[in-house]
């Protein structure tokens, strides 16, 4: 279970090392590579509703990008597609850890890694172009304070990206208790929670897409129960589909 944030954070760095780690005996997930990445990156852009080359000559953040995020795909995308984009910024609280422990994403002068919470971003006011946070806001300490910076980094006419694993409404009165059961969220939020708190710093805050959990991870069905190492995660992940879902936010300053 995770109390609080910093729990959260090295559930999750455990979670990565888990699959990554030489000896790793973890079946269930395996590491990712080019397809992988490449489809992932498609599949948060398809429910964004955008277009790989609307980033051409744009800079882009990917904040809480996790050891590969939107931006590992977004490179061979770039590649394959011949589009340019002027700058990429990774950024995370754990990007020391998954630079020297998971090594999938390589700085160069294209992409820079920067390891620092979404609450406290290195970057000036007004200067990136598009921001993503995929499945972020859930595990951040201060989303209020997190939605606060991505909007000074934000240019005027930039947009912001991101999504979460939300509640069902009816099971609400439940949120609060979900953090000691599941071990890498320090939070549960509704999607009207998020709503809200997207629309105190953005003017135009659209909901683009709802999945249900095996929508977005065909692992957690209960076939697959058995596939996990420990028998009571897989119940858990098999649970998660009637409890939460995701939701996909766009957002804009005007
Ligand atoms: C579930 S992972 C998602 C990673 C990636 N975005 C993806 O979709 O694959 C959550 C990530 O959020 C990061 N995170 C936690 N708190 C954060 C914060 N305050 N600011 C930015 N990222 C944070 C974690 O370190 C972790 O890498």
């Amino acid at each position: 279970m995770a109390k609080n944030w910093k729990e959260a954070q090295i559930n999750e760095s455990k979670f990565w090392i888990d699959i990554y780690s030489k000896n790793s005996d973890e079946k269930f997930y395996k590491k990712i590579d080019d397809e992988g990445l490449i489809g992932f990156t498609n599949q948060v852009l398809e429910r964004h509703k955008l277009n790989v080359y609307s980033f051409s000559e744009k800079v882009i953040a990917d904040v809480g990008c996790g050891p590969f995020g939107i931006i590992g795909g977004l490179a061979l995308i770039e590649k394959e597609k011949k589009i340019k984009i002027r700058k990429i910024f990774g950024i995370d609280p754990l990007m020391n850890f998954y630079r020297d422990n998971i090594k999938i994403l390589n700085e160069d002068d294209h992409l820079k890694l920067i390891n620092s919470p979404g609450e406290n971003i290195p970057l000036d006011n007004k200067t990136v172009d598009y921001i993503f946070s995929t499945n972020v806001l859930d595990h951040c300490s201060d989303p209020k304070e997190f939605i606060i910076e991505t909007e000074r980094i934000l240019n005027e006419k930039g947009e912001f990206h991101c999504s979460a694993h939300v509640v069902y409404p009816i099971l609400t009165l439940l949120a609060p208790f979900l953090k000691y059961f599941d071990k890498n969220h320090p939070k549960h939020f509704t999607e009207k929670f998020l709503l809200k708190l997207l629309r105190s710093k953005f003017k135009i805050v659209n909901v683009t897409y709802r999945a249900t959990i095996i929508e977005d991870h065909p692992k957690f069905s209960f076939l697959n129960i058995f596939k996990n190492k420990n028998f009571f995660r897989g119940i858990k992940r098999f649970l998660s589909n009637y409890i939460l879902y995701t939701v996909y936010f766009s957002c804009k300053k005007k």
